[in-house]
């Protein structure tokens, strides 16, 4: 799992494998914020955990960095990558590495909202429904082919607070379910379509 915040997401995949809804394990937490909760949360539960720095640029990994997590990854031997508020656009070269094998959370029903805060984004456009999206990633921003979704309602009253902390917890509950399909191989990508079925 690759993270740069406080790691919530993680905390719901971790706990769903270690209660045995996901038939998988996390095998190596990285992150390109020495600080982030989810290298302290993964600690918490020995599951490896590294800081591998970004290098030079703000929105993405360098090609050394790159080449340094690809590697990180390989060596943990991953079947699948799952970003969890990973907040950098990974290139082709990653994508190649880890081919049909990388899913993302956003916090928005995409392609509604791509970017940053897409809570945000929805309270200030007016939508009244928002949510999460699980979907593959491929060379575009929050563009790949969608796992998953989950709406979310959104209050008169709403704060940008407020509105998050409920799509956060719907998120909590989808993504658990996804990777818990992903690890029984019942998910399958179809051109821009997934489809569920059981193994
Ligand atoms: C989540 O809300 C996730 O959807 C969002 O970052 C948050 C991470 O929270 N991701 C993005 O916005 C990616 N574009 P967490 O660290 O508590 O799991």
């Amino acid at each position: 799992m690759l993270g740069s915040g406080k790691g919530s997401n993680f905390v719901a995949i971790a706990g769903a494998c270690a209660a045995g809804t996901v038939a998988a394990e996390v095998a190596l937490v990285v992150s390109d914020v020495a600080e982030a909760g989810i290298l302290a949360r993964a600690r918490e539960r020995s599951i490896p955990a590294r800081f591998l720095p970004p290098g030079k640029f703000r929105t993405k990994l360098d090609e050394e960095a790159e080449r340094n997590y690809i590697a990180a990854l390989r060596a943990a031997d991953v079947d699948l990558v799952v970003l969890a508020g990973f907040m950098r656009v990974l290139k082709d070269s990653f994508l190649q590495a880890f081919a049909g094998r990388i899913v993302n959370i956003h916090p928005s029903l995409l392609p509604s909202f791509p970017g940053l805060a897409a809570w945000e984004q929805a309270l200030a456009h007016g939508v009244r429904v928002t949510g999460c999206t699980v979907h593959f990633v491929d060379v575009g921003v929050d563009s790949g082919p969608i796992i998953g979704q989950q709406t979310v309602l959104v209050l008169d009253d709403d704060t940008t607070e407020t509105l998050h902390q409920r799509i956060h917890a719907a998120e909590h509950a989808l993504y658990p379910r996804c990777v818990a399909a992903l690890a029984r191989g019942e998910v399958t990508i179809r051109g821009r379509r997934v489809v569920w079925r059981a193994a």
